[in-house]
């Protein structure tokens, strides 16, 4: 796709890796909307430093917690930008929590905010999406998913199954001409300082022997946007090898 003068929405979009996807995409010429629940200031940040490169830039809040709210995006981005063809499921909580300490009001929030809001927002997304016009979806997946370890439990089951979305997704929009793709990632940033130490010794045990960066993780997105043309359902993994051990 010709992501010039298109228009895609990063849930998740003010800070860190949903932040560099979204400069990524305005560095191609492609107009960008930062979807954020408590990162306000960052996102009207990210908002300037996007329209500093010459494209359209919007900061929209919804708390995914809050089905209303989710249900209320698509239309509320659409009444902003007149137009959307790219959305990304960036979005995403990671308690740390293993099989016994996982309650449900936590299984019911990793489900709300990391499976279901890419569910509902695809869904309004491809209803809203012209017939004849091309879209694509990206969900960003965890290469943990598929080879879970006994911690961040309801957060791993939600990724597998938002694997399972992309797929079940990918079927049925791609003849409607929407690509629906997943990035799976590894170890690129810490979740927060506290983390930073058991990061670092994750990264140096996969096969590559480092963390990735978050451009790694944009050329990827442009890869899959731009250059994919006939690559649906796939998910690539952006982890250094660590899905081989
Ligand atoms: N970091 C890594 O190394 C890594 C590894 C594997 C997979 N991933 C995946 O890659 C993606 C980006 O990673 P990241 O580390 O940059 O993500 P992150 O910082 O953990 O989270 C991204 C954003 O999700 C938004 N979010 C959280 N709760 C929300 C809610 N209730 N409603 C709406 N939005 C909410 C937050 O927006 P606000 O700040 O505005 O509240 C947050 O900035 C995620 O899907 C993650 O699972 C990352």
């Amino acid at each position: 796709m010709d992501i010039r003068g298109k228009v895609a929405l990063v849930t998740g979009g003010a800070v860190r890796i949903g932040k560099a996807m979204a400069l990524g995409l305005a560095e191609e010429g492609c107009h960008v909307v930062i979807h954020y629940d408590r990162s306000a200031s960052a996102a009207l940040e990210t908002v300037s430093e996007i329209e500093a490169r010459g494209v359209k830039a919007w900061p929209t809040a919804a708390d995914f917690n809050d089905e209303e709210a989710v249900q209320a995006l698509i239309p509320a981005v659409l009444q902003q930008t007149g137009r959307l063809d790219i959305l990304i499921n960036n979005a995403s909580i990671f308690p740390r929590e293993d099989f016994f300490t996982t309650d449900a009001a936590s299984w019911n929030q990793n489900m709300a905010i990391n499976l279901k809001a890419p569910f509902l927002l695809s869904q309004a997304f491809a209803a809203a999406l012209p017939e004849d016009r091309p879209g694509a979806i990206i969900n960003m997946l965890d290469s943990i998913a598929l080879r879970p370890k006994n911690h961040h439990f309801a957060y791993t089951i939600s990724k597998f199954g938002l694997e399972g979305l992309t797929r079940a997704t990918a079927f049925a929009l791609a003849g409607r001409n929407i690509q629906v793709n997943g990035i799976a990632l590894g170890t690129i940033l810490a979740a927060d300082e506290g983390d930073q130490a058991v990061f670092e010794r994750m990264a140096k045990r996969t096969p590559m022997q480092h963390p990735g960066s978050p451009q790694a993780v944009v050329k990827t997105l442009l890869y899959l946007l731009q250059a994919a043309e006939y690559v649906t359902g796939e998910v690539i993994r952006v982890d250094g090898g660590r899905h081989l051990v």
